[in-house]
């Protein structure tokens, strides 16, 4: 019997559970059948519900579209989600598209002219977005105009053409990344800021009775204490609890089930992963507690940058193991208590 939970729970890229963005095809659907579709369902991130309201409210009764949204914040904290609650809202159609997918201005301008009055236009990774690309969109940002060249060389002419109102909505893991003159366009900026424990479990609970499930306070509570402050993580994880219960024959998810299954996938009881355990562990057995630069810790650790400084650090940041300084990144005195280690330099770190 435990061979076989182990077998099914225990991949070899246990960590990757977590951290990494790409999903699987059952993730995808999962994903699309939990989110929520009315601002009434989508759960914490208070101060922006509050401030959408007041700037849904407004817009609808000047009859106009809503000004340029630019939403900010890691993966999986409910940017895309909220930008379809936003055409929801405004009872609006959405195009929805991403940076790296607009590879020429001609892509651009074609989505462009097809925007009616009010349409929503989503564009997700806004920071990957060609130079060239950017400046088309410049205009069709502020007066709604896009300027076309026709011919070349002395030949050359530029002609404007008029696109109707319409509202961009940008999202972005990097807001720093951003053009300051694609920024200055925006005129609402929300960021997302990891979620609490108690929103993180109603959002579990929430998705417990989309996908039939039982399950006890204590276990909701726990996975969201392990989901790193994300909503796509308290779902992914709470599917392989399910998994788990299903295979030990339980229906009802209680607390030891939750705790052990997750044990088992290798998230402890902080709610880090392999991933952020083989970082703060570099930090501190490599570079003897930091500080380090990003590139570096990269490389040591053979990822990408922008996984470690995306999807890793903003967590680790937040829960207080790593800290930022103008040399680098430096682990905290929570990381080595985590390790149960002592620095070194206590007295120079601290
Ligand atoms: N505020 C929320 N309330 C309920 N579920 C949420 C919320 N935010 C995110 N989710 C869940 O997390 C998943 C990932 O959210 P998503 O909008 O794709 O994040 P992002 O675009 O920021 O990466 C959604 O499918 C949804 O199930
Ligand atoms: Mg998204």
């Amino acid at each position: 019997m435990k061979e076989k939970i182990r077998h099914k729970l225990i991949k070899p890229d246990s960590a990757s559970l977590i951290n990494r963005t790409e999903e699987s095809e059952e993730d995808i659907v999962l994903n699309i059948s939990l989110r929520p579709r009315r601002l009434q369902e989508f759960i914490g991130q208070k101060d922006i519900v509050e401030n959408l309201k007041v700037c849904l409210t407004a817009a609808k009764q000047r009859k106009e579209p809503l000004e340029h949204i630019l939403l900010s914040g890691p993966p999986g904290l409910g940017k895309t989600s909220l930008a379809h609650i936003i055409a929801y809202e405004m009872n609006a159609k959405i195009t929805a598209t991403s940076g790296p997918a607009i590879e020429r201005a001609g892509d651009l301008i074609g989505i462009l002219t097809n925007l009616d009055k009010a349409d929503i236009l989503f564009i997700d990774e806004i920071h990957r977005l060609s130079k060239v690309v950017e400046e088309f969109l410049y205009p069709a940002m502020e007066n709604f105009q896009i300027d076309f060249v026709i011919d070349k060389g002395p030949y050359a002419k530029t002609i404007k053409f008029n696109l109707k109102p319409f509202t961009l909505i940008g999202a972005t893991t990097r807001s720093g990344l951003l053009a300051a003159p694609l920024r200055n366009r925006f005129g609402i900026f929300y960021n997302f800021d990891f979620y609490q424990v108690e929103d993180l479990a109603k959002i579990i609970k929430h998705s417990c009775k989309i996908l039939g499930l039982n399950i006890d306070e204590e276990a909701a509570l726990e996975i969201a204490r392990r989901s790193r402050g994300t909503p796509r993580i308290a779902n992914r994880l709470l599917r392989r609890v399910r998994d788990y219960a299903q295979v030990l024959g339980i229906n009802r998810i209680n607390f030891e089930v939750a705790a052990k299954s997750l044990d088992e996938l290798g998230i402890d009881n902080a709610g880090l992963d392999e991933l952020d355990r083989k970082v703060l562990k570099t930090i501190i057995e490599i570079y003897g507690g930091g500080p380090v630069g990003v590139e570096a810790l990269a490389a040591s650790l053979n990822e990408e940058i922008d996984t470690i400084a995306d999807t890793i650090e903003p967590y680790l940041l937040k829960a207080g193991y790593l800290k930022r300084t103008s040399r680098g990144r430096m682990a905290t005195k929570l990381a080595f208590t985590h390790f149960n280690l002592r620095s070194k330099n206590q007295a120079e770190l601290f």
